[in-house]
């Protein structure tokens, strides 16, 4: 596991302004928080740092940086917790006016940091500017850690670094995947095959199982010759999934739902129809799975196994179902699949939920993240 040093070590932490990057990208309806579930688990930092009697300037992005996309409703959230500032822009000279007149253990929260390009180009200029706001950096923004972006990876080689609480806590419980326990169970949903490709080899030599779902499911069926009908699939990435179909340890669903002009229904792979677009895992590739699930140590997943945004979501939910009533040690992440797990009331039901989903993929795929090594150069 690599070794970065977490801020709850620093012990004089009184009036000292805390850069504190955090990813807030969290779904909004109605200029509300859908899910908080980002929001909740970068408390345990946030209220650390108020109590040391830091004054702490909090940082994060919200979708892809559009002038819409605003963090306002975040601080909205935050202050029903606690009294923050929201500041309206990510860099202003008026926030330098307002973090100069800060109190030990007051908060305030930046505006979306990809309002400015020099964000995402990790841009020398931009991240000096926004350094000179702080005395010390902290990154608890493990889910977008494996962004190269200047709050990620710029700051921290301008200041003082330190990881949050989440942070650490989030590579401790994934690392978990890296020396696993067996059975070892790996689950992956969702789409596009190419970002997840060197993750399936990976684990198809690591791990006992890997269950493939999703749209991702579609790639395989196709290159074992089933119809496949109007499902997603990625063509360019067929010639690779060949030499992978015939592995013993891979296992792609036996049935899936499929939507139609009449409705939806189950199917069997061989009866699907040009005019089906599969949206779900079958009951019977759930059914199939309830002993390899029962069985396993170790389970984790990213991604969910149907069509998530149309309301597909029976297969996953029967997973979860199956997951926290086995005795494996389970880790859950990826947007989607966590909101999903929020809204049934089960996070206490996983042995861990990340916050992360691309960069769940990416740590467990590389072992580190940019976020990560820029933490080890200090
Ligand atoms: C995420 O939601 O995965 C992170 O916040 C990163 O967001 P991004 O994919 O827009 O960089």
């Amino acid at each position: 596991m690599p070794i970065f040093k977490v801020i709850t070590e620093y012990t004089e932490l009184r009036g000292k302004r805390i850069l504190l990057r955090l990813d807030l990208n969290v779904p909004l309806e109605e200029g509300e928080v859908r899910d908080a579930y980002r929001i909740e688990q970068s408390l345990a930092t946030i209220d650390f740092l108020r109590k040391e009697g830091a004054r702490v300037v909090i940082m994060s992005h919200i979708g892809k940086g559009k002038p819409e996309d605003t963090l306002l409703p975040v601080a909205k959230y935050l202050n029903k917790k606690f009294p923050v500032t929201f500041l309206d822009q990510p860099m202003s000279t008026e926030n330098v006016r307002m973090v100069g007149r800060m109190e030990d253990g007051d908060v305030v929260l930046l505006e979306n940091l990809r309002h400015e390009k020099g964000e995402e180009a990790n841009d020398p200029e931009f991240a000096r500017a926004i350094a000179a706001l702080g005395d010390i950096y902290v990154n608890d923004a493990f889910a977008v850690s494996h962004r190269a972006h200047a709050s990620v990876v710029g700051i921290p080689l301008l200041l003082p670094s330190y990881a949050g609480i989440l942070f650490a806590e989030e590579v401790r419980r994934l690392s978990v995947a890296l020396a696993p326990k067996h059975p070892f169970l790996f689950i992956v949903g969702g789409a596009k095959i190419s970002t997840k490709m060197p993750l399936l080899k990976k684990f198809l030599e690591t791990a006992d199982y890997v269950f493939v779902g999703g749209a991702l499911a579609n790639n395989f069926f196709k290159v074992a010759g089933h119809e496949i009908g109007k499902s997603v699939y990625d063509e360019t990435e067929l010639k690779g999934l060949k030499e992978l179909l015939d592995h013993e340890r891979l296992i792609i669903p036996s049935d899936v739902i499929v939507k139609n002009e009449g409705g939806s229904e189950p199917r069997r792979l061989d009866s699907v129809t040009k005019s089906d677009m599969s949206v779900d895992i079958g009951p019977e590739s759930v059914r199939n799975m309830e002993a390899v699930i029962g069985s396993a140590a170790l389970i984790v997943w990213n991604g969910p196994l149907g069509y998530y945004e149309a309301g597909f979501t029976n297969g996953t939910r029967e997973f979860f179902l199956l997951i926290t009533n086995a005795q494996a040690t389970s880790i859950v992440g990826g947007g989607d699949t966590v909101a999903l797990i929020n809204e049934m009331h089960l996070l206490d039901r996983f042995s861990f939920v990340s916050t992360g989903g691309g960069a769940m993929l990416d740590f467990l795929q590389n072992e580190t993240l940019p976020g990560i090594e820029a933490l080890l150069h200090k």
